[in-house]
């Protein structure tokens, strides 16, 4: 890994996410879909996903997400400079989800919503890291958070059995001496038809079209981000790509000849959560202690527009969550 630099930068101090309700498994999907246990598993890689009910919104996910990443940073809202929630799935048109969550978590801080479809979370980062960078603001919540079951058609097989719902957050924070954030946002051209919803859904996808897309960004993404930063692939500790489809994860393992056990891959227990499966799966990969502070992630993220983008953070701890880790460890 390259040498760290002195000037300020943002790392990732707390994360968390939540899943809705039980989860619904393929066989329990319902009987408007001609489809099957083995057709799922086996073209997509999942098992079951989380659906919300009818009452609880985006920014309910979003809330609980967030306050789990608060407390694992040892923050509280009063501390946060900067609300982001990336979704494709607003509760309204305004006020925006961010909002709610500011209101309900007891936040004075800005807050906005960001839609860049799958790519949302990624985005996010890197418009909330560039606020550190440039010293306007020290601490960042970024949220992924999406009810993706309010945008599905339940008689279109191609599309209902692949989404999920939940919600994922991350906390980021001013840090010297940690390796620079690094983020990439790209964009391509493409006709919308080829994944695209109306405000209210449902959600329509060219599936063979955006898969050759998914497989073509998340390889160039990665070797070009190695590439580019110099770094080794043993510099990075997981890389974290959108869950949309485990063989397209599957394809990019084998076309840059990595070890699937360097990716983190849950889409068969969430579905597809567009925005919200890149921190579902960070906050998931912590808790499993497949990433430490002090690693570095590489997330990259794909979908509508066509859109995609790759960051590349440091996870860390805040001062304060080290005083408390000791005090918590001497107490055990
Ligand atoms: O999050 C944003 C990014 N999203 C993605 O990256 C998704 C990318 N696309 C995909 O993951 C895959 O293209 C899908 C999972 C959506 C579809 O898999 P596929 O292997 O590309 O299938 P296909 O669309 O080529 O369809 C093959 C067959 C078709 O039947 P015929 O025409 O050959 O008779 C489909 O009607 O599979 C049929 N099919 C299904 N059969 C049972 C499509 N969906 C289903 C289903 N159950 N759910």
């Amino acid at each position: 890994m390259k040498a760290k630099l002195s000037q300020p930068t943002a790392v990732i101090t707390g994360s968390g996410f939540f899943v809705p309700g039980l989860p619904v498994t393929n066989s329990a999907l319902p009987s408007t879909l001609d489809t099957s246990d083995d057709w799922i598993k086996q073209r997509t890689g999942i098992s079951q996903r989380y659906i919300a009910p009818k009452k609880v919104l985006t920014a309910d996910l979003a809330v609980i997400a967030a306050t789990r990443a608060l407390q694992k940073a040892r923050l509280d809202a009063h501390d946060v400079d900067l609300i982001i929630v990336a979704t494709s799935t607003p509760d309204n048109a305004f006020p925006s989800t961010a909002m709610l969550v500011r209101q309900t978590i007891g936040s004075t801080a800005p807050a906005f919503d960001l839609a860049a479809a799958c790519s949302g979370f990624v985005y996010a980062l890197s418009v909330g890291s560039q606020f550190i960078i440039s010293g306007t603001y020290e601490h960042v919540l970024i949220i992924g958070a999406e009810k993706m079951s309010s945008f599905i058609d339940w008689h279109d097989r191609r599309t209902a059995v692949l989404f999920g719902d939940g919600a994922g957050a991350v906390v980021l924070q001013k840090q010297s001496s940690a390796y620079p954030a690094f983020s990439r946002l790209e964009a391509e051209h493409a006709e919308p038809e080829l994944l695209h919803a109306p405000p209210k859904g449902p959600i329509t996808m060219q599936g063979s079209e955006v898969f050759k897309f998914g497989v073509r960004t998340l390889t160039q993404a990665i070797r070009e981000t190695l590439q580019q930063l110099r770094l080794q692939l043993k510099d990075i500790a997981l890389i974290i790509p959108h869950q949309a489809n485990i063989r397209i994860i599957q394809s990019a393992s084998e076309r840059l000849e990595i070890p699937m056990d360097k990716f983190f891959a849950n889409i068969h227990q969430y579905g597809n959560t567009s925005a919200a499966s890149i921190p579902i799966a960070l906050a998931e990969a912590v808790e499993q202690k497949r990433i430490h502070p002090g690693d570095l992630v590489m997330m990259v993220g794909f979908g509508a527009g066509l859109s995609w983008g790759v960051s590349v953070m440091q996870m860390s701890y805040n001062a304060l969550t080290l005083v408390h880790e000791a005090k918590d460890s001497a107490l055990s």
